[in-house]
């Protein structure tokens, strides 16, 4: 059993869904059963989020340098993102999620950009929970981006480069005009970024679970979430706590200050 406090909550949590394929290996099919079945995880992850009260959640489902998968996976991916999004229009327009997509839109097929563009539209006005898929999505490229318009900027004349600062560069960032993420969980066992918000993870709080994507549940997210409300964030500043040490015989002692 694990306890979520409903103050303190994570405002923003990112997730990378990793793990699809070595779940469909062990389990004997091909790669694409894989990613059926995150996307049914996708669905249940989605709920619990808006149930817990969550703000903003930010799935990690395509990367920039996923394309260069083989042709086949490619087209399995965008072939369920298609049954994704229709599949659930209903449960997201009726639930006041507002649906984003950041990343390189353009290059998605006009199938999946033609049921994209119109949930987005429609969802706009929607508060209760912002879900935003990153597809064709990496974080160099988002500052990459951010940057070339910065430049256009100052080519025109109407930006100074003295105004080039964090700030400047944050407001460009499409993927934190839902503020920063708090935490950033990444599933089925690796320890890395894999280019996701770089940006924005400058003070985000990290949980890597080794559950495979399919595989990850309600509880998990909970877990992930109660791991984050029991840690202290600093932003570089002097803790509240006083520091501790533990004695030899398992005694903790308060250090004064
Ligand atoms: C994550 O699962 C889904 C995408 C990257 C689209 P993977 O397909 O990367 O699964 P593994 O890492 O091979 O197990
Ligand atoms: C990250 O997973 C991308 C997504 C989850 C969409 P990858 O499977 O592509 O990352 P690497 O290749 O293991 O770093
Ligand atoms: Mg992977």
């Amino acid at each position: 059993m694990v306890f979520v406090e409903a103050r303190n909550l994570p405002s923003h949590v990112g997730i990378i869904m990793d793990g699809n394929g070595r779940w469909a290996q062990t389990h004997g099919h091909d790669r694409s059963a894989g990613h059926r079945e995150g996307s049914a995880a996708v669905r249940r992850i989605v709920r619990a989020a808006r149930r817990l009260g969550l703000k903003a959640l930010t799935l990690y489902a395509f990367s920039e340098q996923n394309w260069a998968r083989p042709e086949q996976e490619v087209d399995a991916l965008m072939g369920l993102l298609r049954e994704f999004l229709l599949g659930e229009r209903d449960e997201i327009l009726g639930n006041g999620i507002r649906l984003n997509a950041i990343g390189n839109i353009g290059r998605l097929p006009a199938l999946v950009r033609a049921v994209l563009e119109p949930l987005r539209r429609e969802s706009e006005g929607n508060d209760s929970m912002t879900l935003t898929l990153a597809l064709s999505y990496g974080g160099r490229e988002e500052i990459a981006q951010a940057a070339r318009e910065l430049a256009t900027r100052v080519k025109a004349g109407t930006l100074e480069t003295d105004k080039i600062t964090a700030e400047a560069l944050h407001g460009l960032m499409p993927s934190l005009t839902v503020g920063d993420p708090d935490l950033v969980i990444r599933t089925g066992g690796e320890r890395r970024i894999s280019n996701f918000l770089l940006y924005g993870l400058a003070y985000a709080e990290l949980h890597f679970s080794d559950t495979l994507w399919p595989e990850f549940g309600e509880e998990d997210l909970y877990e992930a979430i109660a791991s984050y409300q029991a840690r202290e964030r600093r932003f570089g500043k002097v803790g509240k706590a006083a520091p501790q040490r533990v004695t030899a015989g398992g005694q903790v002692i308060r250090l004064a200050v």
